[in-house]
């Protein structure tokens, strides 16, 4: 599976969603997560992302592993999103800031 880890968090550009081919891209205040057992692994999404979050499953970085669970979580309980929409108003500044996961609304 692919997975949304922490740079999403306060940017959510939403370049991600247009490009997926089951629509497995769920949406929460600030942050979108992959539904695992719904990605097909087809990599689409990766490179449209334009803060580089969404890592394939084994490249995701040791410190970002708890984004696993978090995904899977999220994606049950938030709505599916599968149109681009603005991203969030400073979504610029925000990108790259480290540990960003204390900001995580749900
Ligand atoms: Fe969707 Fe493909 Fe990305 Fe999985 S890897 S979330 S199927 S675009
Ligand atoms: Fe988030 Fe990147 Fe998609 S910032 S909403 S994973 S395009």
């Amino acid at each position: 599976t692919f997975i949304v880890g922490e740079n999403c968090i306060k940017c959510k550009y939403t370049d991600c969603v247009e490009v997926c081919p089951v629509d497995c891209f769920y949406e929460g205040p600030n942050f979108l997560v992959i539904h695992p057992d719904e990605c097909i692994d087809c990599a689409l999404c990766e490179p449209e992302c334009p803060a580089e979050a969404i890592f394939s499953e084994d490249e995701l970085p040791d410190n970002q592993q708890v984004y696993l669970e978090l995904n899977a979580e999220l994606a049950e309980v938030w709505p599916n999103i599968t149109e681009k929409k603005d991203s969030l108003p400073d979504a610029e500044e925000w990108d790259g800031v480290k540990d960003k996961l204390q900001y995580l609304e749900r």
